[in-house]
C-alpha cells in the first residue's frame, strides 16, 4: 500500500510510523509514504492557501483551486492504480475496524489534513473525496487522524504483524471487546490469575473468555453489544 499525504507539515512524517511495528514494515517496504506539501501548489509568492469562508464567521477555509492542483499532480504521479481519496475531518464518517477493511483493499491512498475552519465544499465534492472522522473531539488538524488511520491500514498488511494468528479474536471483530490477559506471575500482589486460567483444558478456557468479553462489552460499549447480539439473530 502506498499513502500519500496532503498536508501543511509534510515534516510530520511518516514520524510515529517510524517505530515498533509500522516502523519495521516501512523498512521492509510493505507500505511506502509521501508527504506533500499543499504550500508548493498555492501559485501565490506567499504561498497562501486559504481564504475567509464565504457568508462570514471564524476561521480560514482551504482553497478548492489549490487542493485540487495538489490532488491532481498525486494522482497524476500514481496513473492507473486503484486510489481512494479520504480527507480527515471531524465532520466525517467514524472510523471503525470494518471501514479500516473497505480501505485497504486499495493499492493507493491521498489523505487530506486539513487546518483551519475545513476546507471548500466544492473541491471534496467534485472529487468524491470521502470524509472520514477518527471519533468525537476536535484535533487541530488532520495530521494525528492520518497516523491513527494507517496504523490501522497497515497492521493488516499481510506478513506485517509476526503472528498472523494475532488478527483473529481481536476486539471488534465480532463485536465483542477482548477478554482481559494475563501473565506470570501467576500471584501479583495477592492477586491471583484465575483458575480456569491455568487449568488446561481449552474448551473452558475458551468459554471463560467469551464470558468475560460478553461482560465487558456489557459494561463498557452497550452500543457494541447490541449489535452483536442483533447479529446473531
Ligand atoms: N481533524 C480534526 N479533528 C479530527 C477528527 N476527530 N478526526 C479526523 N480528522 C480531524
Amino acid at each position: 500500500m502506498k499513502f500519500n499525504i496532503l498536508t501543511l507539515f509534510p515534516d510530520m512524517f511518516p514520524g510515529p510510523l517510524n517505530h515498533s511495528i509500522s516502523g519495521k514494515a516501512l523498512d521492509n517496504k510493505k507500505y511506502s509514504i509521501k508527504a506533500y506539501d499543499i504550500r508548493n501548489f498555492s501559485g501565490t509568492s506567499n504561498k497562501s492557501v486559504d481564504d475567509t469562508p464565504f457568508g462570514g464567521g471564524a476561521g480560514m477555509v482551504m482553497r478548492a483551486d489549490v487542493l485540487d492542483k495538489a490532488l491532481n499532480f498525486v494522482k497524476n504521479k500514481n496513473e492507473g492504480i486503484h486510489t481512494a481519496s479520504i480527507y480527515l475531518t471531524p465532520s466525517g464518517e467514524k472510523l471503525d475496524q470494518k471501514m479500516i477493511k473497505r480501505i485497504v483493499k486499495y493499492d493507493n491512498l491521498i489523505l487530506l489534513c486539513g487546518r483551519y475552519e475545513g476546507v471548500d465544499q466544492r473541491f471534496l465534492d467534485h472529487n468524491q473525496i470521502k470524509e472520514v472522522s477518527i471519533g468525537d473531539y476536535i484535533l487541530a488538524g488532520g495530521e494525528i487522524a492520518a497516523f491513527v488511520l494507517i496504523e490501522a491500514c497497515i497492521r493488516l498488511i499481510p506478513d506485517v504483524l509476526g503472528n498472523n494468528k494475532s488478527l483473529i479474536n481481536e476486539s471488534f471483530e465480532d463485536y465483542l471487546l477482548e477478554h482481559p490477559h494475563y501473565t506470570k506471575p501467576a500471584i501479583w500482589n495477592n492477586i491471583k490469575v484465575p483458575d480456569v486460567l491455568r487449568s488446561g483444558n481449552h474448551k473452558m478456557i475458551a468459554e471463560w473468555r467469551k464470558k468475560e468479553s460478553l461482560k465487558k462489552t456489557k459494561k463498557v460499549r452497550p452500543d457494541l453489544l447490541k449489535l452483536y447480539n442483533s447479529s446473531k439473530d
